[in-house]
């Protein structure tokens, strides 16, 4: 029996279902199921069940030795350690985001904060090189934006980078593949995933 893959859905829009990134990622889904890549989908939609911020106790517990953690601890890095748990069990991440003030969602950011843990999807050999151990996850990254990337100068581009360079240094995925739904506040704007995904 072929074992069963698992893709892990991130939807980050603070919109419903008038969400364009949240209508590419879903399109990506249904094309990795119709290609029968995937069997299983999780879900999770950041704007429904927020991600925790940072704050000094849990990055205290991040460094702290998973056998001497206390019951507070413990209750904060539940979150995290669900993340961590979502990104081991699947075979392929698709992420969702809309394009804020030229950045990522801050909720897509957040919850890579809880996700890159020293020690837990990287840490150091003995000759103190950096070695992830989430390795061969293929990464799908949807971005929505008002505007066009092409407007802007090259160097403006900063989600498919970041999301990119934090994968790659602390997950261990090589392969981030980005698809843009763009223009979306341009008027007449109607979206054509089909024909952005061509490629895919
Ligand atoms: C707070 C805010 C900031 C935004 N910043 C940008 C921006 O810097 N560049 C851009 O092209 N569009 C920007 N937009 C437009 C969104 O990227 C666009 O509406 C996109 O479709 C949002 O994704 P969604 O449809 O998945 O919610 C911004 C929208 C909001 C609400």
């Amino acid at each position: 029996m072929t074992k069963k893959k698992t893709v892990l859905h991130i939807i980050s829009s603070a919109r419903e279902n008038e969400s364009y990134s949240k209508g590419l990622s879903l399109a990506i889904v249904d094309k990795l199921i119709s290609r029968q890549e995937v069997d299983v989908v999780i879900e999770r939609n950041l704007a429904k069940e927020l991600p925790p911020f940072l704050h000094g106790n849990l990055i205290g517990a991040f460094y702290k030795d998973p056998r001497s953690v206390n019951e507070e601890e413990r209750r904060l890095l539940e979150y995290a350690d669900a993340v961590v748990n979502d990104v081991s069990n699947a075979d392929i991440l698709v992420l969702g985001t809309p394009m804020y003030n030229l950045g990522m969602s801050a909720l897509l950011k957040a919850w890579i904060d809880q996700l890159v843990r020293v020690g837990v999807t990287y840490g150091f050999d003995e000759n103190g090189m950096r070695k992830c151990n989430l390795n061969g996850k293929k990464v799908y990254l949807a971005i929505a934006s008002g505007g066009k990337l092409e407007y802007w100068p090259k160097d403006y581009e900063f989600i498919a980078s970041h999301v990119s360079a934090a994968f790659n240094a602390y997950v261990g995925a090589t392969e981030v593949h980005t698809f843009r739904v763009e223009g979306t506040a341009m008027p007449g704007f109607q979206a054509d995933y089909q024909k952005i995904l061509e490629s895919l």
